[in-house]
């Protein structure tokens, strides 16, 4: 007979998303709530901590009673909770911090901090058991663009990151050159698909031959460049340039990006001998990398398995910080209430 069921609540307050969810042994989803600020962000082009740390403020504690409410769970049935505590905006962090600890310390529970990247990760792994590893983990988000050796869910080690913008930051800015609305992840990508990706050449930066470290600001500078002139100095064209035009600029970005990351992606593969690839954060919602990534893998010789996290689970949550933590919790890898936010992790 199987044992009761470890009933984990996630807490996630790492960037611009409030957000709880009840998950039990890991992978079934009892409930997910986000409370997203797109909407208080909008005007400025990108996140405002300030603004992020009052918001998740006032969200903090209704977006947890949600979440445990759609789980039909109370203290009784919880066993731990878990809270993104690295990395990302300190004084977002701070807010689910200290709310996970509180609820530790009143209702006496395990309190189980856990890696805002890492729990990326377990989005693509939710609902597959057992991948044969070790897999590539690339993990693309509006403030990381990661790749990771993955062996086991609680250690995976970094072999490379941006040195720069993150390919979200990336996608971000040219949307804002381009005029597109906020978040430009998704909104490059809808105006893309009117676009010929090879209408122009953005450079693509490798960085040195087995790097794999990534860098997205020459081609955050090109796409400036491509509208006001090379010397800066003639007017912003994009407001007399076409509905194609602004098309060819949104693919022909997108398929550099998207480029890089799978060359680099097949790179880490040769480097680790990976069996399996998992892709998650923001960025993997985007459907041109999706196919792009699921081609390469395809092709590889032997062919590698690719896990994508749904897109629900791309952009932040707390399911992949409750779900995470159910391996730490086995493992008895418990914080204690001296736990703080980190930015950097
Ligand atoms: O993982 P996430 O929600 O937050 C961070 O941890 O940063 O990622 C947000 C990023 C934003 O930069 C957003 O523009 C990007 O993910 N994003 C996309 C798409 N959807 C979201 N980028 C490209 N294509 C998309 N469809
Ligand atoms: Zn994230």
């Amino acid at each position: 007979m199987r044992g009761k069921a470890v009933n984990i609540l996630g807490i996630e307050t790492s960037c611009d998303e409030t957000a709880a969810a009840v998950v039990a042994d890991g992978r079934v989803v009892k409930s997910s709530v986000v409370a997203s600020q797109t909407k208080l962000h909008e005007k400025y082009g990108g996140v405002v901590p300030e603004i992020a740390s009052r918001a998740h403020i006032e969200k903090i504690y209704p977006v947890i009673k949600e979440a445990l409410q759609q789980a039909g769970t109370g203290r009784d049935d919880i066993d731990a909770i878990a809270v993104a505590n690295q990395p990302g905006l300190t004084v977002a962090l701070v807010v689910g911090v200290t709310a996970a600890k509180t609820l530790s310390f009143m209702w006496e529970k395990p309190l189980i901090a856990i890696n805002h990247l890492h729990a990326h990760m377990q989005s693509a792994i939710l609902g597959h058991e057992n991948p044969s590893l070790p897999a590539v983990a690339l993990i693309v988000s509006g403030g990381h663009t990661s790749l990771y050796d993955y062996h086991s869910p609680l250690e995976p080690k970094l072999l490379g990151s941006t040195i720069d913008d993150a390919a979200g930051e990336a996608f971000d800015k040219v949307a804002g050159m381009l005029k597109l609305p906020y978040p430009g992840g998704p909104a490059i990508e809808e105006t893309a698909k009117n676009g010929n990706p090879k209408a122009i050449q953005f450079p693509q930066s490798m960085l040195s031959a087995d790097s794999l470290d990534f860098s997205f600001s020459g081609i955050k500078t090109a796409v400036l460049y491509h509208c006001h002139g090379q010397d800066m100095k003639g007017e912003n064209k994009v407001d007399s340039m076409s509905k194609q035009q602004i098309a060819d600029i949104a693919a022909s970005f997108q398929a550099a990006v998207v480029d890089v990351l799978v060359k680099k992606t097949q790179r880490a593969i040769e480097r680790i001998d990976a069996k399996t690839v998992l892709l998650g954060g923001g960025v993997a919602a985007n459907s041109h990398l999706r196919s792009a990534l699921q081609q390469m893998c395809d092709s590889t010789k032997p062919a590698k398995k690719l896990l994508i996290a749904p897109k629900q689970y791309c952009t932040d949550n707390a399911v992949m910080v409750a779900s995470l933590a159910y391996y730490k919790f086995k493992a008895g890898l418990f914080a204690d209430l001296t736990v703080e936010p980190k930015a950097r992790g």
